[in-house]
């Protein structure tokens, strides 16, 4: 590595570092409030219950969630296939824009191979594949549909999708959103989305650990558990418990990361995700603006203006994306992530399949200098 500090520019991938107060936060339920919780009722149970409800009322709050319906779990693919695997039957028929992550793609094939769940691709306008509102209705006037699933921005160009026109024109058809790409780098309030169920994972733009994912639920839909288990409630039945979160959240859960989790929304909702988003987008506009003027470059998906994630695909004529992230990190110590990024149907779709594309991704400590280091970096690599 060349001289100067590392520049993480990944925050599509996972954020780092994580919100001020996140890693306090686990150290004190590690060292101070580790019980099982819920499970009896000695004192550092009690603290156990505390700091996760605490953290569960505080991201409830920042995502406009009902705390009562916001749940806890592994990530996002876990509560992605929670929701995918106990909806779809035999027979159903689900809709799907033509960006997904393999969080969403997999659990659909599988269920399409085992199930014989009928899985239909909108597969939108334009290079960047983003669907419409309209061709969703279409879809949906077309044939019996019993879920929608779409994710709110895409992991590869960053753009965003229409999620809260989509559900007005499919109503009343549940949508289920995978926010994995913009909860913590968008505003997102889901009492006013219009979606019976939003999936994040903690570990990327909320800015918390990994391992933390969260599920919100709407009230017109009733999920099944995937696993089951342990609840430290109703012991007396070896049924699962109707009232939630018990019904969602079997066995022990990940306690020092939900108490990570919760600091970092309290982070956020200080900081003010207006402010962030104003931030990321302002820094990759400048991205895109510094790396459209180098020579070879090519921008993916790219939309601009206020409906873009910190994302940002692209691509160097005559060169290996492998390749060129690699020397990125030896020679300039910026860290970006190239290939598929999970996600090999949003490549095949806007046309850089199989070699994919080269990503970066902006968090709320990324600076210009940080951008400009980029822009130079690629200039420098691409005359080569
Ligand atoms: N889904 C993550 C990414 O987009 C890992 O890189």
């Amino acid at each position: 590595m060349t001289a100067g500090r590392p520049i993480y520019l990944d925050h599509g991938a996972t954020s780092f570092p994580k919100a001020p107060g996140v890693v306090e936060a686990m150290t004190r339920y590690l060292e101070h409030e580790a019980g099982n919780p819920g499970r009896g009722g000695h004192r550092l149970t009690v603290a156990a219950s505390r700091a996760i409800e605490d953290a569960r009322e505080e991201i409830a709050r920042f995502l406009g969630a009902d705390p009562e319906r916001t749940l806890f779990g592994s990530g996002a693919t876990f509560w992605l296939n929670t929701v995918l695997l106990t909806q779809l039957n035999p027979g159903d028929r689900v809709v799907t824009s033509a960006l997904e992550h393999n969080a969403v793609m997999r659990p659909l094939r599988w269920l399409e191979r085992s199930r014989g769940v009928e899985v239909v691709v909108e597969t939108g306008e334009g290079l960047g594949g983003l669907p419409s509102a309209e061709g969703f209705r279409a879809r949906v006037a077309a044939a019996p549909t019993a879920l929608i699933i779409l994710t709110h921005a895409s992991n590869v160009t960053g753009a965003v999708l229409p999620v809260a026109e989509i559900a007005r024109a499919v109503a009343p058809v549940p949508v289920v959103v995978d926010g994995a790409q913009t909860a913590g780098s968008l505003p997102v309030d889901f009492s006013n989305l219009g979606a019976a169920a939003y999936v994040c994972s903690g570990h990327k733009g909320l800015l918390g650990p990994q391992g933390s994912g969260v599920l919100l639920l709407g009230n017109g839909i009733d999920v099944e558990p995937l696993i089951r288990g342990g609840t430290g409630s109703r012991s007396e039945s070896e049924e699962m418990p109707q009232h939630l979160p018990d019904r969602l959240e079997a066995g022990t859960p990940n306690g020092p990361g939900i108490a990570g989790l919760g600091a970092a929304c309290r982070w956020l909702d200080e900081r003010g995700i207006a402010a962030i988003a104003e931030h990321e987008q302002r820094l990759v506009r400048r991205l895109a603006g510094g790396l459209s003027e180098v020579s070879g470059v090519r921008l993916h998906g790219w939309v601009g203006g206020a409906s873009h994630t910190g994302v940002l695909s692209f691509t160097v004529a005559g060169h290996d994306n492998g390749e060129l992230a690699a020397r990125l990190d030896r020679r300039d110590g910026i860290m970006i992530r190239p290939g598929l990024h999970c996600a090999p149907a949003a490549h095949r779709r806007i046309g850089t399949f199989p070699d994919g594309t080269l990503r970066a991704g902006i968090g709320p400590f990324n600076t210009d200098d940080d951008v400009d280091a980029l822009v130079g970096a690629v200039r420098a690599l691409s005359s080569r």
